[in-house]
């Protein structure tokens, strides 16, 4: 008897070892994984200075990721702002992220990019909730809603150049009158809102708490850009209940209800009166796409004409393609949609000038699990960073949303600038810095006059 009680006793033992064997041989291959070579550094400011500091500089490739990837490889580790990170890079990482956009990845902005442009605007919003807002924001960025919008940007950048640059001087800041063109393009082309006085100030003061610290105490740069931010939602608020009341009353009256072609705002707000999205959802996103838009065109602007001015031989190549579509036009026949198709090597010129100043040095992004990459683990909420060299707009399914319009904004307004004025550099190596999003330290002033005709 006490024999097989010793022998069940030992063979539950041995039974429960080989259980615990297993379950620790497995646990510890679970949990060894492999993290990426690098640095966190101290906690939650790890190696968050070098970073600002060399992208302050406009050379995070050269002075943060380079010596890196010399170090460590092409994937490594450090810590930026709180948040453990992966800089991860190449061709097959932006395939590998783009593609696993709201699988392995969703987009994480900092905080206070959030509170600024909104918790419901469509950077924040994931998988069937963001293919729904961009289906709406698409209507007016498709080609007809493009081809409306060609007429509209002429008109502006004709009422632009003669503000600015016919006004008698003769140097004017090409980034900063450029982000009033942008600026007016977006607000009034492509939603339909007049610009008004004290607009552009309010807009610009939250885009400058966009990266701030999110501190609210007064006169904080973040608590004035909240205060902005509620100024302009009041504003937007307003302008869409006046389109909703307009929209319902023609409905009403048995007209079908009114989308204007190319008009995001009434596309937004007919999706509304259908109920597939609320009054802060059209809000929010008018502020993100304005946002979204005015930095990054305008400073790919100023950086077409940089390049413009370091190669002579180009700016020839591209001033006989300009020329070449206006002699097919009478004097006063405006530019359309198919002339923009003709200006190929303009866009060229464009997407050059952006490989060498990419206007967004990389996205925001959280793992939501473990991703096995490159034979590393990245564990579940870490942060990849891939860095958007020779992808300005991104890809997947975040891809700019606005590309199309960023597209014609450029090419319009290089095809009225070169065929109208002569132009220099006031500062031909004028440094670029980032802060994070780069600009001409100097604003870019250039030397102006009209073309002798
Ligand atoms: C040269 C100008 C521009 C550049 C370089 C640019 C670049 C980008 C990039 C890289 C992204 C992806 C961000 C990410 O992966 O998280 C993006 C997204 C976006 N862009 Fe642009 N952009 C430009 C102009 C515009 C314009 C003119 C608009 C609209 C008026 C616009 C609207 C958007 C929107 C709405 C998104 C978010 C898309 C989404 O989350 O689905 N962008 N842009």
């Amino acid at each position: 008897m006490n024999f097989l009680v010793f022998l069940s006793f030992s063979v539950l033992i041995s039974i429960t070892l080989a259980f615990l064997v297993a379950h620790y041989v497995k646990t510890k291959h679970k949990n060894k994984k492999k993290i990426p070579p690098g640095q966190l550094g101290l906690p939650w400011i790890g190696e968050t200075i070098d970073f600002y500091r060399a992208q302050r500089n406009n050379k995070l490739h050269e002075e943060f990721v380079q010596p890196r990837i010399q170090k460590y490889g092409h994937t490594f580790k450090t810590r930026l702002m709180g948040s453990n990170t992966v800089v991860v890079n190449g061709a097959e990482a932006n395939k590998f992220f783009m593609s696993n956009e709201f699988k392995l990845v969703i987009s994480s902005w900092p905080s206070s990019s959030v509170q600024l442009m909104g918790e419901h605007s469509i950077m924040e919003k994931q998988g069937e909730a963001h293919r729904c807002l961009r289906g709406i924001v698409a209507t007016s960025l498709n080609s007809s809603g493009l081809e409306a919008l060609v007429p509209k940007i002429c008109k502006t950048i004709e009422v632009h150049l003669k503000k600015y640059w016919d006004s008698g001087e003769e140097t004017i800041s090409l980034f900063s009158t450029a982000k009033v063109l942008t600026f007016t393009i977006v607000l009034e082309c492509l939603f339909g809102i007049e610009v008004e006085n004290g607009m552009l100030e309010s807009f610009e003061k939250v885009l400058e708490g966009v990266f701030a610290t999110p501190v609210n105490f007064p006169g904080s740069k973040f608590s004035k850009a909240k205060k902005a931010r509620k100024e302009i939602e009041n504003m937007l608020v307003d302008v869409v209940r006046k389109k909703r009341n307009e929209m319902e009353n023609k409905q009403g009256i048995g007209e079908e209800e009114e989308e204007e072609e190319g008009i995001l705002l009434s596309k937004l707000v007919a999706a509304l009166i259908r109920g597939e999205i609320n009054e802060l959802e059209v809000v929010d996103n008018v502020v993100l796409l304005v946002f979204a838009a005015h930095d990054t065109t305008s400073f790919a602007i100023a950086m077409v004409f940089r390049m413009l001015a370091d190669h002579p031989n180009c700016y020839s190549k591209l001033l006989e393609e300009h020329n070449e579509i206006m002699s097919s036009k009478r004097d006063d026949e405006n530019l359309i949609y198919e002339d923009t198709k003709k200006m190929m090597y303009t866009w060229q010129v464009t997407r050059e000038s952006m490989r060498i100043f990419p206007p967004i040095f990389g996205s925001f992004r959280k793992a939501i699990d473990d991703i096995e990459y490159d034979g590393f683990t990245i564990p579940r909420g870490w942060k990849p960073i891939q860095p958007y060299v020779y992808v300005p707009f991104g890809g997947g399914p975040r891809l700019c949303a606005g590309y199309q319009l960023a597209k014609l904004n450029i090419l319009i307004f290089v095809h009225y600038v070169v065929t109208q004025y002569d132009w220099s550099l006031v500062i031909p190596d004028e440094p670029i810095i980032s802060e994070p999003l780069p600009f001409p330290s100097k604003g870019m002033p250039i030397k102006i006059s009209p073309k002798l005709k």
